[in-house]
């Protein structure tokens, strides 16, 4: 089994502005590597401050060169609060000077899910120099749930998903996306993330059941709250 390649723990504060530097130097790295940078940016509630530090405390950032795309949506318009878009763009997007025309959206509004997901698979590089994921309490990353058939993804890059939670309808990158991506990150914050993510560094290797583990290969970032239930071995 893969493990992480690098474990931080911060107290929420310093976590949160390690994130956003990690994210400003992969930016540039790719920038500097290849002449752009093909990024995936989180949903959900814990990549807010992150982006906001971005936007305010990272002005070296090659904004004109970044690609920004998403690692999974919800199936609502772009200004409905529950889009991950509506997130990014309020908190980065609208903050800093990245092209309007290289930000591609996924359009879960749109009435065929499937349609939608071969659309945005068109517009995804072969390989994301940049991927930024979350984890859900139950092990989800992206819009890849515990036994979702999409986990048994190996050519399609975008595919539809159901959440168990609302909003169910989604779409979200595959497994493969999350292989061939060049530098991912995991951002755990929070009390209610500790058992999923100890499972996922301390368990048994079953993608399957606990999707995060796709992405053990990268940098996992915790607050002190989620790394509570790590074993010594996993610090
Ligand atoms: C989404 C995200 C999802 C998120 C986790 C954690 O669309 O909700 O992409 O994978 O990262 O559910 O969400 P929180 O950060 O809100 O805990």
């Amino acid at each position: 089994m893969t493990r992480p390649e690098r474990i931080t723990i911060e107290e929420h504060a310093e976590f949160v502005a390690s994130v956003a530097n990690w994210l400003a130097v992969s930016i540039s790295a790719a920038v500097a590597e290849r002449g752009s940078c093909a990024l995936a940016l989180s949903g959900g509630s814990t990549p807010r401050p992150i982006y906001t530090r971005l936007a305010e405390r990272h002005a070296g950032v090659p904004w004109g060169r970044v690609d920004i795309f998403f690692g999974d949506e919800r199936c609502v318009p772009p200004d409905d609060v529950r889009s991950n878009y509506h997130m990014a763009n309020e908190t980065l997007l609208s903050r800093v000077p990245v092209l309007p025309e290289r930000v591609y959206r996924m359009e879960g509004e749109l009435p065929d899910e499937d349609a939608a997901a071969h659309d945005y698979e068109r517009l995804l590089p072969e390989r994301l120099d940049v991927l930024l994921l979350g984890i859900g309490a139950d092990g989800h990353t992206a819009s890849l749930f515990p036994g979702a058939p999409e986990l048994d993804e190996r050519v399609r890059s975008v595919l539809p998903s159901r959440s168990p939670e609302a909003p169910r309808d989604r779409l979200t990158i595959t497994p493969p996306v999350i292989a061939r991506a060049r530098r991912v990150a995991v951002i755990v914050a929070g009390a209610e993330k500790a058992l999923a993510a100890a499972r996922a560094i301390g368990g048994d290797y079953d993608p399957r059941m606990v999707p995060v583990q796709l992405a053990l290969g990268g940098s996992w970032f915790f607050d002190s709250e989620a790394a509570a239930a790590l074993g010594t071995a996993a610090r």
